[in-house]
């Protein structure tokens, strides 16, 4: 286990050094492959591919901002692309103006959203510009895009929604669209969001996910989960906080984001930490990624107030929402660590739906 940790936290200070704020440029996608169960609540929209493997995967390859001219649209897709990696001094607390400060938080979308939203199975934000306006459980409703990226503002990033029409909401959709160029409009590529993993038939053990925590994800999150800050000339330099973000206190995302539940934290990490992992050769266990994960989300974080206003149809809320009300004769406690299959098999008989994930 510490060998491998040694491996990837290498490889992945490798990157880091040869190329900050890197961006892969390669990720696969099997050929035609479309996300057709993003229409039912199981996988809509963010419940991830249920039958993503490591077959057949053509390279597919997000188009690079660097090679637009200086032009107009040139500029404002590198924007888009600055705004997702330099999140908290363009739109964060390290802004200058202190009117644009809309995050709250010292993560940049690029926390979570690897390599600038083009690495597949990292939450990857290309691909998915033909796919809004789209369904969305947490708000019973159809949203847009924009709307979508306004969710993770107030909730991942623990800060305010950005203005509609205003020139960073304008430049996020145009990166957006701009890596978003081969796919087909209207068909997710496979490499969406996270892949799915199976439920583990166990309550996910937060006392054994701290043992892995301290052995797979300390070295660069920290003891304390509050990540690794950089000093002010490199933060200045770099558009951001932290080296390693953190995982939990008031600099995290908060008890409201997708990350907060543990079955989407489960397959990001699965997916993708320690920092280098693909999706092709996890270092975790299934299981690994449930406990540890449980064991983040266990920690203090800051509070979204009125969740209790989230999916107001209740069949459609996911499994794994840690918050009141629950659907069913469940406990909180089974809803926060599993096993969640019951709860799935429940909603399907009592009422035709089985929400995994947003
Ligand atoms: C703490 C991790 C985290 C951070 C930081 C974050 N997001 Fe997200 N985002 C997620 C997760 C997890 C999802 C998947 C949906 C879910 O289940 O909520 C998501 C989904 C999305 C989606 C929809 C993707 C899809 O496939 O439908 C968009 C768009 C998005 N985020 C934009 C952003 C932007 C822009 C930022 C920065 C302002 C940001 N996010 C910051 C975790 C994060
Ligand atoms: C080699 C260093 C490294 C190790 C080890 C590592 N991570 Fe990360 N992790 C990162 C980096 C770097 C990012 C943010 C990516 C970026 O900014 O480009 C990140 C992002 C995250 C995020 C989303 C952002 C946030 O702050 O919430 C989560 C969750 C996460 N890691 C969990 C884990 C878990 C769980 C482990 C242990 C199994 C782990 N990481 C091990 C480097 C690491």
């Amino acid at each position: 286990m510490l060998l491998r940790l040694h491996h990837a936290a290498a490889t992945a200070l490798l990157l880091l050094a040869a190329n900050p704020g890197a961006s892969a440029r390669v990720w696969a996608a099997p050929a035609g492959a479309a996300d057709t169960a993003s229409a039912s609540p199981v996988a809509a929209p963010s419940g991830g591919p249920t039958t993503a493997t490591a077959d057949a995967a053509p390279p597919w390859s997000p188009p690079d901002p660097d090679s637009l001219p200086d032009t107009p649209f040139g500029r404002t897709v590198r924007y888009g692309r600055d705004l997702i990696t330099r999140t908290v001094t363009l739109i964060g607390p390290d802004a200058k103006d202190p009117a644009m400060r809309y995050t709250g938080n010292g993560l940049t979308c690029q926390s979570c959203h690897l390599q600038a939203g083009t690495q597949q199975f990292g939450l990857p934000l290309a691909g998915i510009w033909g796919l809004f306006p789209q369904y969305v459980g947490r708000e019973n409703e159809v949203r847009t895009l924009e709307e979508r990226i306004n969710g993770c503002m107030e909730r991942s990033m623990n800060g305010h929604a950005l203005p509609l029409g205003g020139p960073e909401m304008k430049a996020m959709l145009t990166y957006i669209r701009y890596v978003s160029a081969p796919e087909t409009v209207g068909q997710a590529l496979v490499g969406r969001v996270v892949p799915a993993l199976p439920l583990p038939d166990r309550a996910a053990d937060p006392i054994r996910g701290r043992k892995i925590y301290g052995e797979m994800c300390a070295a660069c999150h920290g003891a304390d989960g509050q990540g690794q800050r950089l000093d002010a000339a490199d933060a200045a330099q770099q558009g951001k906080r932290y080296q390693f973000p953190p995982l939990w206190g008031p600099e995290s995302y908060n008890d409201g984001a997708g990350m907060a539940r543990t079955i989407t934290a489960a397959r990001f990490a699965h997916a993708n930490m320690p920092f280098g992992t693909t999706w092709q050769s996890p270092a975790l266990s299934d299981s690994d990624a449930f406990d540890v994960m449980a064991f983040v989300n266990d920690q203090p974080r800051p509070h979204k107030g009125l969740l209790e206003n989230d999916f107001p149809d209740r069949s459609k809320k996911p499994v794994d929402a840690a918050y009141p009300p629950f659907v069913g004769p469940f406990t909180p406690e089974q809803h926060r660590y599993g096993p969640w299959q019951p709860i799935v098999d429940w909603m399907k008989a009592h009422q035709g739906t089985a929400p995994l994930s947003d």
